[in-house]
């Protein structure tokens, strides 16, 4: 039997519908880069599923008597409740958003010297190993490397890799180890429990701290009862409860699958890690039971947190995702296979075959599908990740060229998606007509929110 939403829409936001020549004047004004676009003249914005789900009127109606003390106010006593019951772990701090809450556990359990391991690293979290003086190593699974490959859970660490990793030369420096799930920025794949529990083994025989970059928990847990042998029966909240009693504490941005438009939470076991997260925490975000956040964020994370662990809702949006993906395979487009659930990765590589990586053929299919549908999505290719000269040319390009559509969640229907899907299979008719980009502009610093490109046009 199809699946079908477990829920209704109360409440609409109109879209912007542009013209062909008004998107080529927004996106050439916009310097070709999709974070310059105006929101209003996006129609439908794929750009990322953080902050942007709808949210449920149960969430508005606890944002709406949310309690605004300063200390100890009844909406973060809801919140805590919520993460309680999901984690179980003694010491929760709320913080703005998942960037801060790795700021504040990685200032205190990193430092100068230290090394943090992990199945990959989410940008900002990289960022902030490094501002902490530590160093960030990637350790993924040799599966992830083979785009096609039908492997379930990809997004794995690669054991036996952090088992080297531990017992070598730079073990001693090991400060943590650090899982990303779902692992966004390999292809939104999901980690095994079996793999949660070797890097639990692990962590216990070398004496290293194991955290959780828990932003898409539920998306994991989804994909582990619907892939992993033994958890066919098991609820996605049974399967969320026993992956993060494996931590050590972890780290969430809760603006995913908290489907809260802001928010994050940090929790730790050991008593004193989290007194000095506490202290950073009080300095630098905001005291202990608000932390940054306000009231009715609080609040929409508290009942967000209920929502999003409904097997009715997890199928039905898992589902959406995998239909969306046959539709853009049917269009001609790969993927990184298999589809997960917070988006497609789209293989703009093999799409844009004549073009060489100097070009950037992942780029250059985000920006077309802004011109000829209004979609805006970003690359994950040698734009972001490639090395540049002093003149901004492109000198090692990444491993793959790839464009992630990030789907939010509740916010755009089956309809949406088939038009995305439809404006992609129009690409795919005519790649070659598809052109090249230069940078123009670079700086040093967060490089991909800033860039600035001009068009080559076509010969
Ligand atoms: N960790 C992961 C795995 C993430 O995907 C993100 C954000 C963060 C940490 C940081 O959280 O945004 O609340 O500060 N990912 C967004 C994205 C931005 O588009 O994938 P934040």
């Amino acid at each position: 039997m199809k699946s079908f939403p477990p829920y209704r829409v109360q409440v609409v936001k109109e879209i912007p519908i542009t013209t062909r020549p008004e998107r080529e004047e927004a996106l050439s004004q916009a310097g070709y880069n999709m974070f310059d676009l105006p929101a209003n003249k996006v129609t439908i914005d794929l750009l990322t599923d953080s902050g942007t789900g709808a949210v449920s009127a149960a969430q508005e109606a606890g944002a709406a008597t949310a309690d605004r003390s300063y200390a100890g106010s009844d909406s973060w006593f809801r919140f805590r409740e919520s993460l309680e019951e999901i984690t179980a772990f003694p010491h929760l701090f709320p913080v703005h958003q998942g960037r801060a809450a790795e700021r504040v556990l990685f200032t205190t359990a990193l430092g100068p010297g230290k090394i943090s391991l992990s199945n990959t690293h989410f940008d900002t979290t990289r960022a902030n190993v490094e501002l902490a003086g530590a160093e960030a190593r990637d350790l993924p699974c040799a599966e992830a490397a083979d785009l096609d490959s039908r492997d379930p859970f990809k997004g794995n660490i690669d054991l036996g890799a952090l088992e080297q990793a531990l017992s070598g030369p730079d073990g001693a420096r090991v400060g943590q180890v650090l899982i990303t799930i779902t692992n966004n920025g390999l292809g939104g794949q999901p980690v095994s429990m079996a793999n949660l529990r070797g890097v639990r083994e692990l962590c216990d025989r070398f004496g290293v701290r194991f955290f959780l970059d828990a932003a898409r928990f539920a998306e994991n847990s989804w994909l582990v009862t619907q892939r992993e042998e033994g958890y066919a029966g098991k609820t996605p909240l049974d399967v969320a409860r026993e992956a993060f009693a494996l931590a050590d504490g972890f780290v969430a941005s809760l603006k995913k699958d908290a489907i809260s438009p802001m928010g994050a939470a940090i929790g730790v076991r050991d008593t004193e890690l989290a007194k000095q997260c506490e202290a950073i925490l009080i300095a630098t975000e905001g005291f202990r039971t608000y932390g940054g956040m306000g009231a009715h964020d609080l609040e929409r994370v508290a009942q967000g947190l209920r929502e999003v662990l409904d097997p009715h809702y997890l199928r039905n949006r898992a589902e959406e995702t995998a239909q969306f993906a046959r539709l853009v395979n049917e269009a001609g487009v790969d993927i990184v296979q298999p589809a997960g659930v917070h988006g497609l990765y789209l293989n703009a590589g093999r799409l844009l075959p004549h073009m060489p990586a100097s070009g950037f053929p992942g780029h250059a299919l985000a920006c077309e599908l802004y011109l000829e549908g209004g979609i805006r999505c970003a690359e994950l290719g040698s734009l972001y990740l490639g090395t540049f000269d002093d003149d901004n040319n492109l000198i090692t390009p990444a491993p793959f060229e790839l464009v992630r559509l990030a789907i939010p969640r509740r916010t755009y229907t089956s309809a949406h998606l088939e038009y995305v899907a439809d404006v992609l299979a129009s690409i795919a008719k005519n790649p070659e007509r598809v052109p090249e980009y230069r940078v123009t502009y670079a700086p040093q610093l967060l490089r991909h929110f800033n860039l600035k490109l001009r068009q080559v046009p076509r010969g």
